[in-house]
């Protein structure tokens, strides 16, 4: 009697030990992720050892980035590994990028080219990168850039600031979102046709005196406008300066610098300049404009709906998986639980068994 009493015990013990095991399972588990986890958010923003004589690799938002700081090259480096997605090389005596500079990279998102003495650009440099969406050329001396590179067809934020850049007139087809063109040479906001998508437009420290509505209206969605640093001059003779001053409140856009400061108009056309009216051009370019836009949006929307599709499913997937897996995981436990109390069963029955053969 008192062995039995004893060996239920010990079942008791066994099936407290099994939960023992599942607890410390699940803290191995648990611990093995914050782990994993940790380990690739130290990952993401650490340099990894990969180097090379001139460049080294960094993952960087999940993106593989090759970058190559102040050494003296003379040529970006044609060596690097192709899968490349981001290439910055920064402060090197290179003056020109010719057709193949960027040849055996066909994967990048973002290039970065400062500080190069770059002066000269051929015409196909970037006519094989058709997944550039960053472009940063900012302190070189480039005073002329290919038509190519307005083409591509990603292209949504470009950096050209503290260049050599004169007015020319370019037909951007890329889908600018972002635009600096800071400390170059411009005299008039740069005519780049119209521009949908273009948000955010820095021209500030360049030589530009005068500005419109007509330069605004091509950009419908423009929010951030910089000009400070310009010597723009209205022309006081007429409403310029207050129609230009309305453009800017009536589309919310918001500037660096404050408003002008419109000196008074001729009493002739106080009322006129008070009650402002936009020209036939402006209305009909920002139209455009809007209509290109709504044209943009109808393309993306039918793309937006089967990507939410395809999301909700994924979701779906993803819950029954894991409701699944616990499923699993409580049967397992729970079948390995009446398995060690069988197995106790079975071991006391021996050992009373044993004590009965004793006993004989
Ligand atoms: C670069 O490629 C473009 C287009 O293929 C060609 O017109 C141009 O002559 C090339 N430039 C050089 C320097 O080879």
């Amino acid at each position: 009697m008192l062995k039995i009493e004893i060996a239920r015990n010990s079942v008791r013990f066994e099936g407290r030990h099994t939960d023992m095991r599942i607890f410390l399972f699940n803290g191995f588990l648990l611990l093995g992720y914050a782990v994993a986890s940790l380990s690739s958010i130290y990952l993401d923003s650490s340099e990894s050892a990969e180097t090379m004589d001139h460049c080294h690799y960094i993952i960087s938002n999940s993106l593989l980035e090759a970058r190559c700081p102040n050494f003296q090259l003379s040529k970006i480096p044609l060596d690097l590994n192709p899968d490349i997605q981001v290439l910055n090389v920064t402060g090197h005596l290179l003056l020109r990028l010719t057709n193949d500079s960027l040849h055996p990279y066909k994967e990048l998102v973002a290039i970065s080219l400062h500080y190069l003495v770059l002066h000269k650009i051929d015409n196909a440099v970037f006519a094989n990168q058709p997944y550039l969406e960053v472009l940063d050329l900012r302190y070189n001396i480039i005073n002329y850039l290919p038509k190519s590179l307005f083409q591509l067809p990603y292209l949504h934020t470009l950096y050209l600031g503290h260049n050599l850049l004169y007015d020319s007139v370019f037909n951007v087809t890329s889908p600018l979102r972002l635009l600096e063109l800071s400390k170059n040479l411009l005299t008039v906001i740069p005519n780049i046709g119209i521009q949908p998508t273009l948000f955010h437009l820095d021209v500030s420290y360049n030589k530009i005196t005068s500005i419109s509505t007509e330069d605004l209206a091509p950009f419908c969605s423009l929010k951030e406008l910089d000009l400070t640093g310009n010597r723009i001059k209205f022309n006081a003779s007429n409403c310029d300066c207050q129609a230009f001053n309305a453009w800017v409140r009536l589309r919310q856009i918001k500037m660096k610098s404050d408003l002008y400061k419109c000196t008074d108009p001729p009493a002739v056309l106080y009322k006129d300049c008070a009650n402002v009216r936009f020209s036939d051009r402006t209305h009909k370019l920002f139209n455009e404009c809007l209509a290109m836009k709504g044209r943009k949006m109808e393309i993306e929307k039918p793309r937006s709906f089967w990507i939410s599709v395809v999301s909700c499913v994924s979701v779906f997937l993803f819950v029954v998986f894991v409701a699944l897996f616990f499923v699993h995981k409580r049967y397992r436990s729970r079948y390995m639980k009446q398995e060690e109390q069988l197995t106790a069963v079975y071991d006391n029955t021996q050992l009373i068994k044993q004590q009965l053969d004793d006993d004989l």
